[in-house]
């Protein structure tokens, strides 16, 4: 039986530039609505300027497809300046991104300290908009680097008591119990890889550089944690990707990127993921307001941004495919396994 969804939203991709883009952005835009759009480009989004290039780049990889809304996010860095943030906004960024410094591509020029930070965070919490936190600290022990973070988010949530915030793509059990205790305007985004891999699957046997990323995956008991967070239909705990692509030579090497490119099978995936839980995939097979499929990844990321829910939608049909090996140079999550929902020809209504 086709099953008829809203159209998902995908809280946290990258992009890239030119010549990668065109093809990254249609392999999103196929599935999703809308996507939230990450800053660490070369150069990064630091100014309305390269923010609005970098809109009309997307927009140009996206083509006809007038079905697909990029919504962008700017680099916080030390030296924005407040014109610079409201400038921003006016360009249309919902989002400032902190990238603590050398934790992940692209994040050399990135913080060491919130405390400079504050007047940056200041303004955007008087423009409303949300800030999206790499939580992780520099030179911790790997598995510790997330909790780790945990003391400069509690600062700034402190500091700050009306700005949202958005732990990304949480990936530990201490981190998800940390984020109950902290305020509703703080929310956290889940890939599906950290939903279905543990460090073992990454470093357990031969190396695996298509599962390496950053928050690297983490013990059996952290997958678990942040499975049953999704499954609990916690409205606070909603689907971000982290679908971060690299060429396949930038991954296969001796100094490898972090990054999975899960944009082409994450809602299969995620599909299964739910099925395989005895959870229902649409909210219309669901009690109010329970877990499902539709709720994690079309409902509770666009209530936390307060835009509206996607009119749009995807009709998930049950059709075996196999995922390929290669999608414009870059290995997809899962090349060459078997999944069995597609999208229906025709794409999103
Ligand atoms: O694995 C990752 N890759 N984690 C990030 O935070 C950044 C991303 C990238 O840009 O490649
Ligand atoms: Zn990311």
């Amino acid at each position: 039986m086709p099953v008829v969804m809203r159209a998902p939203d995908d809280f946290h991709v990258h992009f890239r530039r030119p010549p990668l883009l065109d093809s990254i952005v249609a392999d999103t835009a196929r599935w999703f609505a809308r996507a939230l759009v990450m800053p660490n480009t070369v150069p990064p989004i630091t100014t309305a300027d390269r923010l609005t290039a970098y809109r009309r780049e997307i927009e140009g990889a996206a083509g006809k497809d007038q079905s697909f809304e990029a919504l962008l996010t700017f680099k916080v860095v030390p030296g924005l300046v407040p014109d610079e943030i409201r400038a921003l906004a006016a360009a249309g960024a919902i989002g400032g991104k902190l990238y603590p410094q050398g934790v992940t591509t692209h994040s050399e020029d990135g913080i060491v300290d919130v405390e400079p930070l504050f007047a940056v965070f200041e303004v955007m919490e008087d423009l409303d908009l949300v800030l999206e936190i790499h939580a992780e600290a520099p030179g911790v022990f790997s598995l510790d680097r997330e909790i780790a973070y945990l003391p400069s988010v509690e600062r700034i949530v402190r500091r700050f008591p009306n700005l949202r915030i958005v732990i990304e793509h949480v990936s530990s059990r201490d981190m998800l119990t940390a984020l109950a205790d902290l305020p509703l305007r703080v929310a956290a985004t889940v890939t599906v890889h950290h939903l279905l891999l543990t460090l073992d699957d990454v470093i357990g046997g031969d190396l695996r550089p298509h599962h390496f990323c950053k928050p690297v995956a983490k013990r059996p008991a952290d997958r678990d944690a942040l499975c049953a967070a999704v499954l609990s239909g916690d409205p606070r705990v909603f689907f971000g990707s982290d679908s971060a692509p690299h060429p396949r030579t930038a991954k296969e090497s001796d100094c490898g990127c972090a990054g999975i490119y899960t944009a082409p099978v994450a809602i299969p995936l995620l599909a299964e993921f739910f099925e395989r839980a005895g959870l229902p995939l649409t909210e219309s097979s669901a009690p109010v307001r329970g877990a499902c499929l539709e709720s994690f990844v079309s409902r509770w990321g666009a209530e936390f941004y307060r835009l509206p829910l996607s009119e749009r939608t995807i009709t998930l049909c049950e059709t075996e495919w196999v995922v390929p090996d290669d999608c414009g140079g870059i290995v997809p999550f899962r090349s060459g396994s078997q999944l069995r929902y597609d999208i229906a020809p025709g794409g999103k209504a």
